[in-house]
């Protein structure tokens, strides 16, 4: 029996035999090549989201799928009782490319960071110090585990699993003070996200993370940062602390590392790798020949085809872009992220999963952050060219819903505009538009010396 290309069908089945824990939007992907998805109907998407930035190779990529293929052929599976030659070489990788000595492989990002609090917990009870307490962010995310749902800095993922695992302190993020006074001696470990991507693309200050790793030296703490959705690539580095200019002790990365195939993994340093002596910690899936030979493959892709200059250049220009959307309406609050991890937030009178549904019936695939956000994770081999259709359709959705602004709300951005200018521009538009300058707060004062953006803007 298969089910695979009937939609109703496969709806009825996963309503009745899978946990209800997804609101999946009413469509089933059989097929995908470049960065394009196909569904049951043969109907084509662009996918600005690449499987919540896991698809980092797109689908169907030659080199990927080729190692996944071989390896499957010769052998898929064997056990961590013995040397396995792909994840030996996939630590080699890692740890080349990174601040880190050792890798331990896993099969998600919640493993990861279930690898990376046990190895701050241990690495202090070796050293017989009596520190287990971790210091993570508000509105941060580190994965659905007890533990990581503990580490994770909103409460709707832990509630109704209370009790949670004690020795989580959450602090404001960004805030330097409030992480200062939240360190006590029983502080291990510090975790934090760089660019905080499932509460609405949020990066770290520069300043911020410096300060912080200040303070960890300073104190003696371990410094993890969880790069589960910003590793491999994603910020325009081939990891997110490389823009910082700050290493972390522990590092814990999943998501592009496989471009599919389900890999984690947690680095660190020789030094903090005393931390864990043989027994205890392990799995039976981690670092197993296929997820490894996917890894492996897509290292060595992104390094040998430059393709984190490709994130950097499409970047660029899907900045630009956005912004002159932004510039363009109201409605758009702010563009944010780094590299190819992008948010790009609304104000309320947009909602974020109306725009998501809006742009999936344009053939455009992005995923919505609580009510104002959407996030862009799309394959680090997109085009500009491809981007530039994707900001053409926002721009179609926004003009349809929203209009462009007018002069006035474009003089109001610019503000403190020239005096003469505005003066100039009221007094042709007539009396009623000087009342709508009154009333934006635009006084003979206040309006100074900049330019007053393009009106084709
Ligand atoms: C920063 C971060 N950490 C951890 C996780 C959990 O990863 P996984 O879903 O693979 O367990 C995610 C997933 O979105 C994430 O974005």
């Amino acid at each position: 029996m298969s089910i695979e290309n009937d939609l109703a069908l496969i709806k009825d089945y996963d309503k009745e035999y899978c946990l209800q824990v997804f609101a999946p939007l009413p469509v089933a992907f059989v097929k995908g090549k470049g960065c394009y998805l196909y569904d049951t109907e043969g109907t084509k998407y662009l996918d600005m989201i690449g499987g919540i930035a896991v698809n980092c190779l797109g689908y169907g990529h030659p080199k990927l799928t080729s190692a996944i293929c071989s390896q499957a052929k010769s052998l898929i599976h064997a056990c961590n009782y013995y040397y396995i030659p792909q994840k030996s070489e996939l630590a080699y990788r890692l740890c080349r490319a990174s601040f880190a000595d050792k890798v331990f492989f896993c099969n998600s990002g919640a493993e990861a960071n279930e690898a990376a609090i046990k190895l701050a917990r241990s690495y202090f009870y070796y050293k017989d110090i009596n520190k287990y307490e971790i210091i993570t962010a508000d509105m941060s995310f580190h994965g659905r585990t007890m533990g990581t749902v503990a580490a994770t800095g909103q409460s709707k993922f832990s509630r109704p699993f209370e009790p949670n695992l004690p020795g989580f302190v959450h602090v404001p993020y960004n805030d330097i003070d409030a992480m200062i006074e939240a360190v006590t001696n029983k502080t291990a470990a510090i975790m934090l996200e760089l660019i905080q991507g499932e509460s609405g693309v949020h990066p770290a200050d520069l300043e911020y993370v410096q300060q912080v790793k200040k303070l960890c030296v300073e104190k003696g703490i371990l410094l993890i940062f969880d790069e589960v959705q910003t590793g491999i690539g994603r910020t325009g580095k081939m990891f997110c602390y490389q823009n910082y200019g700050v290493a972390p002790d522990i590092m814990t990365l999943a998501k592009g590392l496989g471009g599919g195939v389900p890999i984690g993994a947690m680095l660190t340093t020789n030094a903090v790798a005393t931390g864990m002596k043989p027994g205890d910690h392990g799995s039976t899936f981690g670092g197993n020949p296929l997820a490894c030979a996917a890894g492996n493959a897509v290292m060595e892709t992104i390094e040998d085809d430059n393709i984190i200059d490709n994130v950097r250049e499409v970047s660029d220009d899907l900045f630009e872009k956005l912004n002159k959307l932004r510039a363009k309406y109201n409605c758009i609050r702010s563009v944010r992220g780094k590299g190819l991890l992008i948010g790009i937030e609304f104000d309320d009178t947009i909602t974020a999963p109306g725009m998501r549904e809006q742009l999936f019936r344009m053939g455009f695939l992005v995923s919505s952050i609580g009510s104002s956000t959407i996030r862009l994770a799309p394959p680090l081999i997109i085009t500009k060219a491809q981007t530039a259709q994707f900001v053409k359709a926002l721009d179609k959705i926004l003009k349809d819903v929203q209009g462009p602004k007018n002069v006035f709300d474009k003089i109001k951005d610019a503000f403190p505009a020239k005096k003469q200018m505005i003066q100039e521009k009221a007094s042709k538009a007539g009396s009623a538009k000087i009342d709508k300058l009154d009333e934006l707060g635009l006084t003979a004062e206040t309006l100074k010396t900049e330019e007053i953006p393009d009106d084709n803007d």
